[in-house]
C-alpha cells in the first residue's frame, strides 16, 4: 500500500509505473520509460536516472537510463558519493543542500538537492533511483515515500524477470 502522504499525482504515477512493468520487455525499457515518465510529471526533478551495481564488480555503480544534462560519473564507487552512500548503507540518503554535503560528487552547477533511494531485488541492493533538484532541500518525505515504492517496483521487476541476481 503507497504511504499515506503520497501526493494524489504520485499516487497516479505509480499506477503508470505499474502498469508499465506489467509489459515492459526489459530492465533497460522498464528505465527509460520510468525516467522519461517520472521527470515529465514532476517539475522539481532536474535529473533522474538509475544507477545499477555492476554485475562483475559490485563494487561500482555503472549509469543507467537518466533524463537530465550530462554527468561525468557514469561510473561510481560505493565508497564514493551521495550515490555511493546509498548503496553502501541500503538506506535512502536525502541531502538538502549538496554544497554542504563533502560526499557530494558534483554534476551540474544548478544541483542544489540530492535524494537516492536503493532498490533491493532478492534482499540485496542492486541499484538505485537518482534525483536532483535545481530547488535547495526539495525532497520531502512524500518524494521519500514515492521513489520507495518505484525502487520497489523495479526490484519486484529485477526478481521476477531476471534469473542471475
Ligand atoms: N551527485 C552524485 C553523483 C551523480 S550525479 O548527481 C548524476 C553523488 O554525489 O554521488
Amino acid at each position: 500500500m503507497p504511504a499515506p502522504n503520497l501526493t494524489p499525482e504520485m499516487i497516479s504515477l505509480l499506477s503508470r509505473l505499474r502498469e508499465l512493468s506489467a509489459t515492459v520487455p526489459s530492465l533497460d525499457a522498464l528505465q527509460k520509460a520510468m525516467v522519461m515518465v517520472i521527470a515529465r510529471e514532476l517539475p522539481h526533478y532536474n535529473w533522474t536516472g538509475f544507477y545499477m551495481l555492476d554485475p562483475a564488480d559490485p563494487q561500482t555503480l555503472i549509469l543507467g537510463a537518466f533524463v537530465g544534462e550530462p554527468t561525468p560519473h557514469v561510473r561510481i564507487p560505493v565508497n564514493e558519493g551521495i550515490c555511493g552512500a546509498a548503496a553502501a548503507s541500503g538506506e535512502t540518503v536525502v541531502v538538502d543542500d549538496v554544497n554542504a554535503d563533502p560526499r557530494y560528487l558534483f554534476c551540474s552547477i544548478r544541483t542544489k538537492s540530492e535524494i537516492v533511494v536503493p532498490i533491493r531485488a532478492h534482499g540485496q541492493v542492486v541499484g538505485e533511483i537518482d534525483i536532483d533538484s535545481h530547488t535547495p532541500a526539495a525532497f520531502t518525505e512524500a518524494d521519500r515515500a514515492f521513489l520507495e515504492e518505484a525502487a520497489r517496483i523495479v526490484g519486484a521487476w529485477i526478481e521476477k524477470h531476471v534469473t542471475n541476481q
